[in-house]
């Protein structure tokens, strides 16, 4: 186990030593996703000020244009994940098709992100995030991004929370790091991430109860309720799976008769959650399957969502499993 405090580009060169066949690939991938991150958490801290800096018109002090942080924050990523040369494709919540960089003509994986989680809490300044996971290039098209998620080489998510934390896992468990601000690095503070067995907290959209497809799962959550538990939800998915990863409990997002097939997006959200999950020692489920052993048919394809600890994932699975 790696002590605590080490820097996220060590950790993950020690990890790469570990495997006397890597090319080091995954590490470059890795730390331009870092890379980009840090620029992205320096934008966050300043969303407050975007109107002000960008008062005269559109354009800020340089002339340049001020922008939505969703948008800059998939622009953020497609350049410096691009020019990287790491990644044959990128695929983006963000765009219609998947891109295929110039320089990653060779390039051994493909990459699928969220730039922006939960940008409806961006104006009042609640956690957002940024969730990314990795698969390995099987192909020349979109087939690369269709694979199941048990395939994924890497999961992660950044969170521009109180602090910015780089939560990730390559298989081999789950590790948080966070960003100390006056040196720029991401350090080691969560390692070995593991859920607790059973938690207190359950995270749903409770507001859509009486849209919520099978009836059973109002009952399930009365049940929670009984047995004392409390309610937290944030409408970021990074921050409220953030705090099931560290607290236990289950998070949430079924399917309602306004999204029939749930809300969340297998690529950029749901499959990348549901590894980290997995590695903790959690469980992620669609409520009729494992979430990780889809294949997905289309790219920005959407499924119902419930991870967390395993008591409450199994006792949900006895409510509404089929
Ligand atoms: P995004 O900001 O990337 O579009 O994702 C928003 C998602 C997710 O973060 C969150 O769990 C969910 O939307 C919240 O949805 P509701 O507001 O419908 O509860
Ligand atoms: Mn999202
Ligand atoms: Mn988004």
């Amino acid at each position: 186990m790696a002590d605590i405090g080490i820097d996220l580009n060590r950790f993950i060169l020690e990890e790469e030593r570990k495997h006397p066949n890597a090319t080091g690939s995954l590490t470059q991938a890795l730390m331009s996703i870092e890379a980009a991150s840090k620029i992205i958490a320096s934008q966050v801290r300043k969303a407050g000020l975007a109107g002000i800096l960008g008062k005269a018109g559109k354009t800020n002090v340089q002339g340049e244009e001020v922008q939505k942080l969703d948008e800059l924050s998939n622009e953020i990523l497609i350049d410096m994940l691009s020019d990287s040369g790491e990644f044959y494709a990128l695929a983006s919540e963000e765009l219609d098709e998947p891109i295929y960089p110039e320089k990653g003509k060779n390039a051994k994986y493909v990459i699928a992100f969220d730039p922006l989680d939960g940008s409806s809490n961006i104006d009042v300044n609640v956690s957002i995030g940024t969730i990314f996971s990795i698969h390995r290039r099987i192909g020349d098209g979109v087939e690369n991004f269709l694979q199941e998620g048990y395939k994924q080489v890497a999961a992660g998510y950044i969170i521009y929370g109180s602090s910015t934390m780089f939560v990730f896992s390559t298989g081999n468990g789950v590790n948080g790091f966070t960003l100390d601000p006056s040196v720029g690095m991401f350090l080691l503070s969560h390692p070995d991430m593991k859920l607790p067995e059973k938690g207190k907290i359950y995270s749903i959209n409770e507001a859509n109860e009486k849209k919520w497809i099978d009836e059973n799962l109002k009952k399930f959550i009365d049940a929670l309720k009984d047995e004392g538990y409390t309610s937290r939800y944030i409408g970021s998915m990074v921050a409220d799976v953030h705090r099931t990863l560290i607290k236990g409990g289950i998070f949430g997002y079924p399917a309602d008769k306004k999204n029939v097939n749930g809300k969340l997006r297998l690529l950029y959200e749901a499959s990348p959650m549901s590894f980290l999950i997995t590695q903790a020692g959690g469980k992620a489920t669609t409520g009729k399957e494992d979430i990780l052993n889809i294949k997905p048919h289309e790219i920005h394809q959407r499924v119902p969502v419930f991870l967390g600890s395993k008591k409450e994932i199994d006792q949900l699975l006895s409510f509404i499993g089929s």
